[in-house]
């Protein structure tokens, strides 16, 4: 399989190839620890969650067990329904939509975009777009939770060629590259599967914490914290992610 496409993130090829690499027990797991960091971390009230590009639902499954109620949207039907299944009767609404077209005025209290879920566009006015949606979604005194890796760690660690060996034998080939100034990561990936070999090429944006902060204040939000991890961990050269909590700003846009 080869995916070259720019909206490589809506072709289910590339979740149905990598997905079962990404989705796993132990992310699981950490999906689960994550949730119950943040709501101590960004205080989160009982309220509706929107979870915004939830995949399988690593977030969305442990939220609605803990009796929020939780609408999860995503383009991949192929994840949606992995999500479904495992729901059973737990309070989550799946959404198959486009998170530069959903938005549901005032109707959550928090919103996630966990695990680089967001920055995928190749026109900046498009991440412009989906922050509008979210700001027009969330209430009041609703949340953002942004989940990305930072272009700081990255420029400081990036290996031109990484190497993940899975226990069923499965060897999966990172060649990770920062691009266009250092605002994109270009990724090959090389997925070997004993004489089959499955490739994709995709590429998304990545921002410093100065950057992101800029563009949530020209979305009309007010950042509340930036953070290394969802415990709420120093955000510096060493944080593998960069997390930002913020809040409806006073106006809609600056
Ligand atoms: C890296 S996965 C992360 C999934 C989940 N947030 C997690 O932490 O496990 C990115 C997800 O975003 C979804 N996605 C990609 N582009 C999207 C779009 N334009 N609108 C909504 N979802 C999208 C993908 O289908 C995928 O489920």
């Amino acid at each position: 399989m080869t995916t070259l496409s720019q909206d490589w993130y809506l072709e289910e090829d590339f979740w149905r190839t990598f997905g079962p690499l990404m989705f796993n027990e132990d992310t699981f797991a950490s999906g689960a620890e994550e949730v119950a960091d943040l709501v101590e971390l960004a205080g989160i009230a009982p309220g509706p969650v929107l979870d915004l590009g939830s995949g399988p639902g690593r977030h969305a499954l442990p939220l609605a067990s803990a009796g929020y109620p939780v609408t999860a949207v995503d383009t991949s039907r192929l994840l949606l329904d992995q999500l479904k299944e495992a729901a059973g009767e737990l309070p989550i609404e799946l959404v198959e939509a486009d998170m530069r077209q959903f938005r549901r005025e005032q109707a959550f209290d928090l919103a996630l975009v966990m695990w680089t879920s967001f920055g995928y566009f190749g026109d900046e006015a498009d991440h412009v777009q989906v922050l509008a949606n979210i700001r027009d979604s969330l209430t009041d005194t609703g949340r953002l939770v942004l989940d990305l890796v930072g272009v700081e760690y990255l420029a400081r660690n990036l290996e031109p060629v990484h190497l993940t060996e899975y226990d069923d034998d499965l060897l999966l080939i990172e060649r990770p590259l920062l691009t266009d100034n250092l605002t994109r990561l270009e990724n090959e990936w090389l997925l070997i599967d004993g004489d089959k070999v499955h490739r994709a090429e995709f590429s998304h944006r990545v921002w410093s914490a100065g950057e992101i902060t800029a563009l949530l204040a020209r979305c009309g939000f007010d950042v509340h914290g930036i953070y290394g991890d969802c415990r709420g961990g120093l955000y510096d050269l060493e944080a593998e992610r960069l997390v930002v909590i913020a809040g409806r700003g006073e106006t809609s846009a600056r």
